[in-house]
């Protein structure tokens, strides 16, 4: 258990206690699907009012330095036998104001909400990358460390009702920055537009992650990447990655002019001829094809840009083994739920020995979750795979950015967030 809650591929940054966790509540030691601890939200409870309580009363209170821990002689869990803290009472809230001593009354029940998580940063540069791309550069206002990230990962940005995923494109190694780049879509839903024009230097904005669904893997020697457009952020990092480990690697990077595609100076200077670019103004086309026929027999492709050339990719690497090809959309276009144009199914959970109904109008995470059966789930919208449930019986309509054509076709798993029963009932094992 203590493994997979420090588990890398899941968490960022595992080693390091981040309140700001986002994904925090995915660990395992309540236990998992039928097995979980009964009293995990009372347990929830009492440990967010000790902790809310006990930073009100004492925030002042500090960790007795020079300390030597002994830890418990424990299978289950790692904590130190007794931890020294200090404090001085007449510091204490309640000597200047009394109502600091009343207790709050209610406390929710359940784990925290992920909206919660968001931390708070202040802007520390805003550098024009071209004339529709600007970079941002984040630290944390008291100037300590931001937790690591590592190439692949993302950062979700809260302005105004606007909550969107940016690729994270800086130097991993550095802790005192993120940095991300926003292209200003004026077709799109209006979130990049807020950016562009509400966020200024020095202004505090609500940050909520890292996170990586779009992880490079670390013993990948041989690896094509590419990039369309703004689809660039997340493929930089790994190049830079990739090259720090002396692995071999080539970047193919599409755009429509060279005026219009981002960090060209820094690829110029950090990747040389490894990046091969395709401004299209230039006719110069990315042969897909051509470029999946080179690819190693154990190579891997990472791929970010627009679905256009995501769904051509899929589709030329559908005979390739699984996970041959890794892919980073944009938006999760196409797996929303639509209530008047689904319908409704039943679901039989096997191990729970539970028969539920999925109307029309909810997902099946919404589902599973209303009756108290934990699913891990991260993004919601079908783009991370965390949601993943086994699928004893039934035909599956699957409507996910993760599975590949050969996952579906073998039509033992699904994804609870977005994807849905074709006929009248699903048998899951859980
Ligand atoms: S929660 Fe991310 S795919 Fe379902």
């Amino acid at each position: 258990m203590a493994s997979a809650n420090h588990d890398e591929r899941r968490f960022e940054d595992p080693d390091t206690l981040d309140l700001h966790r986002e994904n925090a509540v995915d660990h395992l030691s309540f236990g998992y699907g039928a097995h979980q601890c009964m009293g995990k939200n009372i347990a929830r409870m009492e440990l967010r009012i000790f902790l809310e309580e006990f930073t009100r009363r004492l925030p002042h209170l500090q960790l007795v330095p020079d300390q030597t821990f002994r830890y418990l002689a424990n299978t289950s869990f790692r904590g130190p036998e007794s931890l020294r803290v200090r404090w001085d009472p007449a510091r204490n809230p309640e000597r200047r104001d009394p109502v600091a001593r009343e207790p709050r009354r209610s406390y929710p029940v359940g784990a925290p909400k992920r909206v919660d998580a968001a931390r708070r940063l202040r802007v520390a540069a805003i550098v024009e990358e071209t004339p529709e791309i600007r970079r941002y550069v984040f630290e944390r206002p008291d100037g300590r460390p931001l937790p690591a990230w590592t190439p692949g990962a993302h950062v979700d940005v809260t302005v105004g009702p606007w909550d969107r995923k940016y690729s994270l494109c800086g130097d991993p190694a550095d802790r005192s920055r993120w940095e991300i780049a926003v292209l200003c879509d004026e077709a799109g839903r209006g979130g990049s537009r807020a950016i562009h024009e509400q966020v200024g230097v020095g202004d505090t904005i609500r940050v909520r992650g890292p996170k990586n669904l779009f992880r490079l893997d670390e013993s990948d020697d041989e690896v094509v990447l590419i990039a369309g457009g703004i689809g660039i952020t997340p493929i930089l990092a790994m190049a830079d990655r990739l090259k720090a480990r002396g692995a071999a690697y080539r970047l193919h990077y599409a755009g429509r002019s060279r005026a219009t595609m981002a960090f060209l100076d820094r690829l110029a200077r950090d990747h040389g001829d490894r990046v091969v670019l395709y401004p299209k103004d230039e006719d110069r086309r990315m042969d897909l094809a051509a470029i999946v026929a080179a690819v190693p027999a154990t190579g891997r492709i990472y791929a970010c840009g627009p679905e256009r050339l995501l769904a051509a990719l899929e589709g030329l690497t559908a005979d390739l083994p699984v996970g041959a090809l890794r892919l980073e959309h944009f938006t999760a276009t196409g797996t929303s739920l639509d209530p008047s144009r689904e319908h409704g199914f039943e679901v039989e959970l096997r191990d729970s020995a539970l028969t539920l109904r999925v109307g029309a109008d909810r997902t099946l995470l919404d589902v599973l979750e209303s009756v108290g059966i934990d699913v891990a789930c991260d993004c919601r919208e079908g783009l991370c795979g965390s949601c993943e449930v086994e699928v004893v019986a039934g035909e599956i309509d699957h409507r996910d950015k993760v599975l590949s054509a050969g996952e579906r076709g073998r039509g033992d798993k699904m994804l609870a967030c977005c994807s849905r029963a074709r006929g009248d009932k699903l048998t899951l094992a859980l």
